[in-house]
């Protein structure tokens, strides 16, 4: 039987200046802020545009190509590298007071919408003389989970480990990295076709992302679960020096989970031991002699409680990564679906006054480029008698 395919739609910006260029090349095209939006597209979405100071939404298009990037697309100077082609899927329809009806349907032009939304634009767009929209919002018409928001506070949080219609990671495998966290990372700190490494990558969700988001990958773990992961310590990476764009690590928090029998696997050594935090720093060392210079490593990280005894394993990781690379940010993570989120857990968490933990730290670090550690070396320090 063949497997129906979800057709999603989406709706472009443009201005009085683009609005012709958009639909004389029938190239809709955005900036980064959007790049997101537009490598969702599949080709034959729905895809409409909205014109932002006239208010006026033209359609019904369909995407005759998947969401694309060229930096050196021409149109509007190369300011709009993530675009879409399109074609007219019949004569052009255009309807005005858009922010009136996007209200109305409880929508928003950077919405996604799903097979009901479509189907209401596209009704409205057709039918010009309809002036009282009665829909009022009681349907759901965007597709919330398909992908996740590019967040812009330090508190990341997301209700599912993975997103849209294809799996990232395996969400059976102890420690899973939530999906969403990857990809926020790829819009921030890289382009389509950098290359990001993972040192270890467990059930390998950054390589699912990475690909889904038009970037190449390279994934290693001590112990690999797929064909795609590379056997590696993380220690002692089989890459050249300077070679990646951004390195996503994932590590154990300690010996609280069982990931495999490896005897070189760090997950061994429990955080109350300083080795712990030492073997870490040897992978540390490693991540910054393949980063390229000016380039982001991010460590996702938990505190531990264990047996009565708190270890601030995320304050310890950020130490060490200080010695060899300068702060960017720190994100709170919310923790979610672990398997201590029991009211079994939630009671003995009060009963004996310790607290489960709610989130993870996501540190964000920048290895300096030449120029800049060579600025730092030469800063003279002067000495002042007392
Ligand atoms: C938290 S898990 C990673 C989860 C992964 N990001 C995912 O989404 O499935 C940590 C991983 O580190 C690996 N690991 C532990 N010690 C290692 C080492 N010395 N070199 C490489 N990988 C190691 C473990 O085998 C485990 O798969």
């Amino acid at each position: 039987m063949k497997e129906k395919v979800e057709k999603r739609g989406f709706i472009f910006a443009c201005t009085e200046k683009s609005e012709a260029e958009f639909l004389e090349k029938l190239i809709f095209a955005t900036n980064k802020v959007y790049a997101h939006k537009v490598f969702a597209i599949r080709k034959g979405d729905f895809v409409f545009l909205y014109n932002l100071d006239t208010d006026i939404i033209y359609g019904t298009f369909r995407a005759k190509t998947d969401g694309l990037y060229d930096r050196n697309l021409s149109i509007f100077n190369g300011r709009y590298p993530y675009y879409v082609e399109v074609e007219p899927e019949d004569k052009i329809q255009k309807i005005k007071n858009a922010s009136k009806i996007f209200k109305k349907l409880n929508i928003s032009w950077r919405s996604i919408l799903n097979d009901k939304g479509i189907e209401t634009l596209k009704m409205l767009i057709s039918n010009t003389t309809a002036k009282e929209i009665k829909l009022n919002g009681i349907y759901n018409l965007e597709d919330n989970l398909f992908r996740p928001p590019i967040f812009s506070t330090t508190l990341w949080d997301y209700p599912k480990q993975s997103y849209g219609d294809t799996p990232k990671g395996n969400n059976k495998y102890p420690g899973v990295t939530p999906a969403f966290i990857i990809y926020n990372l790829l819009y921030r700190y890289t382009e389509p076709g950098d290359l990001v490494c993972d040192p270890m990558a467990g059930s390998g969700t950054t390589i699912d992302v990475c690909k889904e988001e038009k970037r190449k990958v390279i994934a290693f773990d001590i112990v690999p679960t797929r064909k795609d992961i590379i056997q590696a310590d993380a220690r002692n990476l089989p890459l050249k020096d300077e070679s990646v764009d951004m390195i996503f690590i994932d590590s154990p928090y300690g010996d609280n989970i069982r990931y495999n029998e490896h005897p070189l696997n760090i997950g061994h050594i429990p955080a109350t031991d300083e080795r712990f935090f030492d073997e870490l720093e040897k992978v540390m060392k490693e991540a910054y002699r393949v980063l390229k210079d000016g380039k982001v490593l991010a460590w996702l990280i938990g505190d531990q409680w264990a047996k009565g005894v708190f270890i601030p394993v995320g304050f310890k990781v950020y130490e060490r990564l200080t010695k060899y690379f300068e702060p960017v940010d720190i994100i709170c993570v919310v923790r979610r679906n672990q398997s201590s989120n029991t009211p079994f857990w939630h009671s003995k968490a009060i009963q004996h006054n310790f607290y489960l933990r709610g989130f993870k730290y996501l540190i964000i670090v920048r290895k300096m480029t030449k120029r800049k550690r060579k600025e730092n070396l030469k800063i003279k320090w002067s000495y002042y008698e007392r």
